[in-house]
């Protein structure tokens, strides 16, 4: 999956608008197998707001303090959920989501946005996928102001 890193770092240009570069990173994001929803959710306070993403419509708005999102934010950790029914407080946006990664892009000790990933399959989410996502996560925080 090396290829998605490569494909991002030619991407991403960072004199364009932040909606452009992340609306392309969830392009290249969609290419890993198995999932069924990938994107962004954008942090502005204590709230996260949806960023560009692929995949069925999805929550506009996660509370820091609600989901995998919430926890991922609050906690500035990477978390894989294997089984989302077994996750309390997990925020269903669409029935197909079985497993969920959702890894933060953190800039000067400040979440700044989620990379968050759903598969229709359960664990699906592994280390590797984590070492990958938190890659494309350094890359992506040069983005942020
Ligand atoms: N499942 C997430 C909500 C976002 S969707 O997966 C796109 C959560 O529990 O925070």
């Amino acid at each position: 999956m090396k290829v998605i890193l490569k494909q991002l770092k030619e991407l991403i240009d960072p004199k364009l608008p932040l909606v452009s570069n992340l609306s392309n990173a969830s392009s290249v994001l969609n290419q890993l197998p198995n999932i069924n929803w990938c994107g962004f959710y954008l942090a502005m306070g204590e709230r996260l707001y949806l960023g560009p993403f692929q995949g069925e419509p999805a929550c506009t708005m996660i509370p820091f303090d609600k989901g995998v999102c919430g926890y991922a934010a609050r906690s500035k950790k990477t978390v894989i959920v294997d089984d989302v029914n077994k996750f309390d407080g997990h925020i269903a946006c669409s029935t197909l989501s079985k497993s969920e990664i959702v890894v933060p892009i953190i800039k000067d000790n400040e979440v700044k946005a989620l990379i968050d990933i759903d598969s229709p399959i359960y664990n699906r989410f592994n280390d590797e996928d984590a070492t990958l996502l938190e890659e494309c996560a350094k890359l992506l925080k040069e983005l942020f102001s």
